[in-house]
């Protein structure tokens, strides 16, 4: 048996345990004047970038199966698993701030003004988890007026540039939605049947709400022009050089993200439709994480500025309104129409998405 072949191995010394229980050193401490809740916020920080660490392990292998061209059954069941688990880890680490808001802001200020100028806002590996996961460094909120990096150390810098390099998860979803072969299937002719009745619907709406008089006149031109607008963005995605503006992702990879929302049922677009499915509860629990630590920010610091120099609660708050990635996965719902209104899906592209055995 193999564990007669090598020395027992013991718990603590398997985990490393003497040297990660030893790695809480409180600047309070150091100082002369232990504060008993930095223990807390040195712990909660930690374990923040132990879970990060596992995010990234996790991002290495969504990288290596998404780069493969076809990402054959195997490799996409890898990615959606891959994606639950980080998305259940954004989970806890948003239910994490409940325990660091057991310190109050007094007790938190026993200890604050050691800490300057350090910040999460220097957590390299938070920043690759934004970058990996395909926030584009175009639309960073800025920290007066400067880049992120600038905040960072030289060797950090470094690393972070190295990601920069990297395909992201966002532009793997790109490629992949670019190629999914079922686009074709059902030929030009359900393209314009799909695109058809997504136009009647929407059209429908807007002449509902401009002939609804219990609206306010000005409420009637918002919501139909707001109506109006979706019907341009839609309209791209089938003439995709009048303004590429409007969607991040290629047309054809809308289209294909609309196909496998819409068709989601279908056998061969289960495990798609997972995956755009993870994909945004991940950007919408990472935007959550970002409100509720904004929130948590406000409660212990108020107005002051942050030790990392920003304007606190108000950057932070900016960057959940503006640091989301899979957004063009989100505008889809839009264009979702009842399946009462849906086109008929041709029989062949309907025996093709299906697992039934057909005989030999
Ligand atoms: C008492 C608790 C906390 C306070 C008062 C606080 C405060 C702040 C403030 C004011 C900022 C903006 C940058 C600055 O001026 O420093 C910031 C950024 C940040 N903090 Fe915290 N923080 C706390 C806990 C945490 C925890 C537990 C984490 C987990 C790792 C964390 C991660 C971050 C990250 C990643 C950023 C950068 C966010 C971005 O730029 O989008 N913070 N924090």
């Amino acid at each position: 048996m193999v564990f007669m072949t090598r020395p027992p191995l013991y718990y603590g010394q398997y985990l490393k345990l003497d040297r990660l229980l030893s790695l809480q050193v409180a600047e309070s401490s150091k100082h002369g004047a232990p504060v008993h809740d930095e223990m807390l916020f040195i712990i909660v920080h930690q374990t923040y970038e132990l879970w990060f660490k596992q995010v990234l392990h996790e991002f290495d292998r969504i990288e290596q199966d998404f780069s493969a061209n076809p990402v054959d059954d195997e490799a996409m069941a890898h990615i959606v698993h891959s994606l639950a688990r980080v998305h259940e880890i954004l989970k806890l680490l948003v239910a994490q701030l409940d325990v660091l808001e057991t310190m109050t802001p007094a007790d938190f200020l026993d200890f604050r003004d050691y800490l300057f100028p350090a910040s999460g806002f220097q957590s390299l590996q938070f920043r690759l988890i934004e970058t990996r996961l395909g926030l584009p460094e175009s639309a960073r909120v800025p920290l007066d007026g400067e880049a992120v990096e600038r905040r960072l150390s030289t060797a950090d810098r470094q690393k972070l540039a190295a990601a920069r390099k990297r395909p992201t998860i966002f532009a793997l979803l790109d490629a992949w939605l670019e190629r999914t072969p079922f686009l074709d299937w059902g030929g030009e002719q359900f393209r314009t049947a799909y695109r058809a009745a997504v136009v009647r619907h929407l059209s429908a709406d807007v002449a509902s709400i401009k002939a609804d008089a219990e609206l306010p006149a000005e409420r009637r031109e918002r919501e139909a022009s707001g109506i109006d607008k979706a019907l341009e963005a839609f309209a791209r995605i089938f003439e995709p050089d009048t303004n590429p503006d409007a969607w991040r992702l290629s047309p054809r990879s809308v289209q294909a993200a609309l196909f496998i929302t819409v068709y989601r049922e279908m056998p061969a677009v289960q495990q798609p439709f997972r995956l755009l499915s993870l994909l945004m509860d991940i950007d919408e629990t990472l935007t959550f994480w970002r409100y509720r630590h904004a929130l948590m920010v406000e409660r212990m610091i108020g107005r002051k500025i942050g030790t990392g120099g920003s304007s606190g609660h108000v950057y932070l708050r900016s960057t959940a309104e503006r640091h989301r990635i899979f957004g063009d996965l989100f505008q889809l719902s839009t264009f979702l129409i009842p399946r009462s209104s849906l086109p008929e899906l041709p029989a062949d592209v309907k025996r093709r998405l299906g697992f039934v055995y057909a005989g030999p």
